[in-house]
């Protein structure tokens, strides 16, 4: 399907919300199913991501009820679960497939796992090499580096594993198979990446431990259902504040946030490019951090973009690659190598469609380098069935009088639904 980006309104004025945070989403239908008892999710994404991680559990004979954005779970524990009788399709989701295989390695059972072409490009030996020294038995295509995979769940032993990715789904699979395993498991990483699976375990009564870069489970202790209220996803609220920086007279606040401190590299990015940003209202809910957003109109100016804060915005960079358009000077961003592993290859799909757009922009190994003051112009665009690509066109399109037409834009749906509605609502 195609849409036609042509907006009469080009300012955004007013206050939304953004829907529920995808990682969160993902790990309380997980760690609900889990868990023995009853989990009541509000505010969940129901994006198309976090459906295949319902589906993945209802197959496992998990009851799970759905209404708008509340999910409840209802489980007898990890003995609760049982042998899926057909092979799971985990769509366009790695959280699901990552996460997931550290749990299925440790049942006993058979599972067949699947996913949608771009899901079946992406590399899966990251989290099979460690689940497979934990004694996993893991097969698929490419000796297990891609889906589909087969997991034959058998008892694993522990690991202390010094993870060699910058990925919380790695550092989560691993958690989660040594939740399942008797004695200690822990994961050592470089830099800290997103600790919701940290956060939230601990909630659900794990064992768990954080020190510095180091998290350790003790696997094998029961845990227990309890209640998770999700906060909204900064990384969909992104798009907008980016928005709203790049469009004249404009005034967005964004309510009820994830601050997460292992996803606000976004904020301290825009503060960085000179952004008028500001944050007001921090509370906790379910033991993370949440807020609200304010961003007016700005004059941004070029960043260099680099080290260990990669992993804090690594799904923002396509929107920050736009930012860095309408910046003054040049920016660069480095040590984003991971990009390459994401729904597409975020190098080359950010630069070829910043390109067509009419920006001066060029890849490098591990990164880009965007000059600003660029004056963007119509084209056919194509999401490639990445979401955050499709939105990321759809927020260049705002600084456009001619037409921009967006082929393949259904995909925003995975972690969006309702992105359109929502800028409708903020354009005057
Ligand atoms: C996620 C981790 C990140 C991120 C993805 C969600 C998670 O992936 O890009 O959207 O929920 O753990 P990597 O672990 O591959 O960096």
């Amino acid at each position: 399907m195609s849409k036609t980006l042509t907006f009469k309104e080009k300012k955004l004025r007013g206050t939304i919300t953004v829907p529920g945070d995808k990682s969160i989403s993902h790990r309380a239908v997980m760690f609900g199913s889990l868990a023995k008892g009853k989990t009541t999710i509000t505010n969940f994404l129901a994006g198309e991501d976090c459906l295949s991680t319902i589906e993945a559990f209802e197959a496992m004979g998990v009851k799970i009820t759905r209404n708008n954005q509340t999910v409840v779970v209802e489980s007898d524990g990890i003995k609760g679960l049982k042998e899926p009788m057909e092979p799971i399709n985990l769509g366009n989701s790695g959280t699901t497939a990552r996460l997931l295989m550290g749990i299925l390695s440790a049942l006993p059972y058979h599972f067949t796992l699947y996913g949608d072409p771009s899901l079946t490009k992406r590399p899966m030996d990251r989290i099979t090499n460690p689940l497979r020294e934990m004694g996993a038995k893991i097969d698929g295509r490419g000796n297990g580096k891609f889906l589909p995979i087969a997991v034959r769940g058998s008892n694993l032993k522990p690991i202390h594993y010094n993870t060699p990715m910058k990925s919380a789904q790695v550092k989560s699979g691993v958690l989660l198979a040594g939740l399942l395993t008797d004695g200690k498991t822990t994961v050592v990483e470089d830099t800290k990446t997103r600790d919701h699976t940290e956060n939230m375990l601990k909630a659900f009564g794990a064992d768990i431990a954080v020190e510095g870069n180091a998290v350790t489970v003790n696997g094998n202790q029961p845990l227990s259902a309890c209640d998770i209220e999700v906060p909204g996803d900064i990384s969909s609220a992104a798009f907008f504040l980016v928005a709203a920086a790049i469009t004249q007279d404009s005034e967005v606040k964004i309510e009820n946030v994830g601050l997460n401190p292992t996803r606000t590299g976004i904020i301290d990015v825009l503060e960085l490019m000179d952004v008028d940003i500001s944050i007001k209202e921090k509370r906790t809910i379910g033991g993370e951090p949440i807020g609200d957003i304010v961003v007016k109109s700005s004059k941004p100016k070029a960043a260099t973009i680099e080290g260990d804060i990669i992993p804090r915005i690594i799904d923002e960079i396509p929107v920050i690659a736009l930012l860095a358009t309408q910046a003054e000077g040049t920016t660069i961003i480095k040590d984003a190598e991971e990009l390459k592993f994401k729904e597409t290859d975020r190098i080359e799909s950010v630069v070829q469609t910043l390109k067509a757009l009419g920006a001066e922009i060029e890849p490098t190994s591990d990164g880009m380098i965007i000059q600003g003051n660029a004056r963007l112009k119509g084209a056919e665009t194509n999401s490639y069935g990445d979401h955050r690509i499709g939105m990321m066109i759809s927020v260049a399109s705002l600084l456009i009088d001619e037409k921009v037409e967006l082929n393949d834009e259904q995909c925003i749906a995975v972690s969006y639904p309702t992105f359109f509605e929502d800028l409708d609502k903020l354009l005057q």
